[in-house]
């Protein structure tokens, strides 16, 4: 066919026509709220306790620079930079499987938690389908609920993490849902640790209506008071995937993690990683694996340190705290992870007034009501004060602006 062929098609010149994102692109939202960058403070001296972010100096820089070396004169430069299975790395999943203490096959690599929390809604949850989540809730979790559009049913979370109770009454009063998302360990954002009881009992209800429980757990190893609550419970039942990553531990940057899953849902969750990106990065894989399995007891080690670096920082917050603001803040030392989750006492005080006062004087923090998903939750009267990464000074230093701005 050529140009000059009367049925040839009309080529002409034309006003383009618009090209526009899927449906699905175009309804996912901005950040409102959580993760508002023009919600920080301007002052380029603002302290910021916002992000669940590890300290630099937990972080394995020197033992990634030696594995690198190590891994390249042993000649595993060129496996490193190919394809590898979508599965994931077979010593990284024994690693992550020995330590969990189920079979290696029930465990998925990841690019971190996120992308396990959106594999899992993408493989689990129906277009629509509704899903319940704590109240407050960690919100990028909400986010990725907008992958199927699905609706939510806030159950609030208590000290001993979430009102099991209360989501039985609501499925007996005929409330129907696909899942469960819960943050077990150092609740993001308010702190507390889902008792054993409860545990054992949201399973029992998983298994009784059939919905899976979605067992968010990055911050599980950062335990540095009270009791373990146990995950065999989780691990032992089909009805649960448990969400991981390295992120806290080994650093966000490397974006890698694992979902612990029932076997009866492993190959679903492989096909469905293979239509994404096929596998995790085989590079950071190699990397991570040789410095686990060849450095018995390391990693164990590194998070003993990173542990007393993260109660010391906690415990400094709430005693600045308990100084400067007496009676003003009910804040706790938390048992594990990296927030506080103080609630205003006095009334009086405007939460969000409070705020712009404290960016004005340089802190920057998150507010409760960002964390909020339904009603029957004191947390517009809390502030989310993470520590992870920020030195004595700093966290002095923050206190004394909060101060200021309580006024
Ligand atoms: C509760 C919770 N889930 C998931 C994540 C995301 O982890 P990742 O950075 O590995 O995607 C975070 C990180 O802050 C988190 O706090």
């Amino acid at each position: 066919m050529t140009l000059t062929d009367p049925a040839a098609p009309d080529i002409s010149p034309r006003p383009p026509v618009p090209l526009v994102p899927a449906a699905l692109a175009q309804g996912l939202t901005v950040p409102k709220g959580f993760g508002d960058q023009s919600l920080l403070s301007p002052r380029p001296d603002a302290i910021r306790l916002l992000g669940g972010i590890p300290d630099p100096s937990a972080l394995p820089l020197a033992e990634l620079r030696e594995s690198l070396g190590e891994v390249w004169d042993a000649d595993g430069a060129a496996a490193a930079l190919q394809y590898s299975g979508s599965h994931g790395f077979e010593g990284l999943r024994g690693w992550i499987a020995a330590r969990e203490g189920v079979d290696p096959r029930r465990i998925l690599i990841t690019n971190g938690g996120m992308h396990g929390l959106s594999l899992t809604v993408q493989a689990l949850v129906e277009r629509g389908g509704r899903v319940a989540v704590d109240n407050p809730v960690y919100p990028l979790f909400l986010r990725t609920l907008e992958l199927v559009g699905a609706d939510t049913l806030p159950v609030p979370v208590e000290a001993d993490g979430l009102d099991v109770e209360h989501l039985a009454r609501r499925l007996a009063d005929g409330e129907r849902i696909a899942a469960v998302y819960t943050v077990p360990d150092f609740h993001n954002p308010s702190q507390g640790t889902l008792s054993a009881a409860k545990r054992a009992a949201l399973v029992e209800l998983a298994e009784r209506y059939g919905f899976v429980v979605i067992a968010d757990d990055p911050y599980r190893e950062l335990r540095f008071g009270g009791t373990d609550q146990g995950r065999q419970v989780f691990f032992g039942s089909e009805h649960v995937v448990h969400v991981n990553t390295f992120t806290k531990t080994l650093g966000p940057g490397l974006r890698l993690g694992w979902l612990v899953l029932p076997d009866h849902l492993v190959d679903a969750f492989v096909r469905l990683r293979n239509r994404q990106d096929s596998h995790s990065s085989t590079f950071v894989q190699t990397l991570v694996e040789h410095l686990l399995v060849s450095r018995p007891g390391w990693f164990d080690a590194t998070l003993t340190e990173a542990r007393e670096l993260y109660r010391h920082r906690a415990e400094l917050l709430v005693a600045e705290l308990a100084a400067r603001l007496p009676g003003r803040l009910d804040a706790t030392v938390p048992e594990g992870g990296f927030f506080l989750w103080p609630r205003i006492t006095d009334d009086a005080v405007d939460a969000r007034a409070l705020h712009a006062r404290a960016s004005a004087e340089g802190i920057d923090y998150q507010q409760g009501e960002f964390f909020v998903t339904g009603p029957g939750t004191d947390s517009a009267r809390r502030l989310r004060l993470a520590y992870g990464d920020r030195t004595d000074d700093e966290l002095r230093t923050a206190v004394e602006r909060l101060a200021r701005a309580f006024g």
